[in-house]
C-alpha cells in the first residue's frame, strides 16, 4: 500500500463507507485572526489530502458535509466565498482528482446552488462518472430531515400514479428515493471539531454506524488522525442490535 510503509496498518478493518463532517474551520481562523474564508479554504485543502489518504487505505467511499440547508443562514460574504471555493476546487483539482480515480457525486437540493456553482458540480459528476477508485459524495445544501420529507413525497408521487402499491415499500427501497438511492449506509461517521452531534446529516443512513469524535479542528485533522479513527473502528463490535 503506497505511502502507509510506517503505519501499523495489519489490524486493521477498512470500513467500505466513511463520512465525515468537516467542522471547525471557522474556529480554526478565528484563532489566527483570520477571516473564515481562509478557514474554509483550509478546509477544502484538507479534503483533498483526506481523499487520497483513504484511497491509501482503500476505502471506497467518503462523504462529507461541505454545506448544509442551513448554511445559507450565514453572512453573504461567507456563502459567497464557499460557493466560489466550491467552484475553484474543482477548477484546480480536476487533473488531480481524475489521476487518482475520484468519481464525484454531490447529494441535496442542488438546484439551490447558483447557476456557476451548479454547473461547476454537475460537470465535475458527468466527467468523473467512469473512475472507481473511490467516490466522493459531497453533500451540499444537503439537510438530512429535507431528504427524508422529499422522499415521502417522491413515494407519495409513486403511488398517485400507480408505479408502486403502498405494501411494496420496504427499508431497503425506501432509500431509494433518497439523493443518491444505491449510496451504502456508512461504517464509520468522523466529527472533529469538538462537537458530539449529527447536525442533520444522513439520520437515515446513520442508524448503525459507528461515531468517532474527535476535538481537533478539521483543517488540523492528520494522517494519524484518519488512522486513530480506523483503529477504533476495527476494535468496535458492530452487533446491529443482535444480542452476539
Ligand atoms: C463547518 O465548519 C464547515 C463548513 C460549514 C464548510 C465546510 C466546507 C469545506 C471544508 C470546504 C468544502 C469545499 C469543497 C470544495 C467541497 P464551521 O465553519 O461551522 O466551523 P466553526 O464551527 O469553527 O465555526
Amino acid at each position: 500500500m503506497k505511502n502507509l510503509k510506517n503505519d501499523k496498518t495489519e489490524n486493521l478493518k477498512i470500513p467500505n463507507h466513511v463520512a465525515i463532517i468537516m467542522d471547525g474551520n471557522g474556529r480554526w481562523a478565528k484563532k489566527r485572526l483570520m477571516p473564515r474564508k481562509i478557514g474554509h479554504r483550509a478546509g477544502a485543502e484538507k479534503l483533498r489530502q483526506v481523499v487520497r489518504w483513504c484511497t491509501d487505505y482503500n476505502i471506497k467511499h467518503l462523504t462529507v458535509y461541505a454545506f448544509s440547508t442551513e448554511n445559507w443562514q450565514r453572512s453573504q460574504d461567507e456563502v459567497n466565498s464557499l460557493m466560489n471555493l466550491i467552484v475553484e476546487f474543482f477548477g484546480k483539482y480536476e487533473d488531480e482528482l481524475r489521476a487518482e480515480g475520484v468519481r464525484l457525486r454531490f447529494i441535496g437540493e442542488l438546484s439551490d446552488l447558483p447557476e456557476k456553482s451548479l454547473e461547476v458540480v454537475q460537470r465535475a459528476e458527468r466527467d468523473s462518472q467512469e473512475r472507481n477508485r473511490i467516490i466522493l459524495n459531497i453533500a451540499l445544501s444537503y439537510g438530512s430531515r429535507q431528504e427524508i420529507v422529499r422522499a415521502c413525497k417522491l413515494y407519495g408521487e409513486a403511488l398517485l400514479n400507480g408505479t408502486m402499491t403502498n405494501d411494496q415499500l420496504t427499508i431497503e427501497n425506501f432509500s431509494d428515493f433518497f439523493y443518491a438511492g444505491d449510496l451504502p449506509d456508512p461504517d464509520l461517521l468522523i466529527r472533529p471539531g469538538g462537537e458530539q452531534r449529527i447536525s442533520n446529516f444522513l439520520l437515515w443512513q446513520l442508524s448503525y454506524t459507528e461515531m468517532y469524535f474527535i476535538d481537533k479542528l478539521w483543517p488540523d485533522f492528520s494522517k494519524e488522525d484518519l488512522y486513530e479513527a480506523l483503529a477504533e473502528y476495527s476494535r468496535r463490535d458492530r452487533r446491529y442490535g443482535d444480542a452476539r
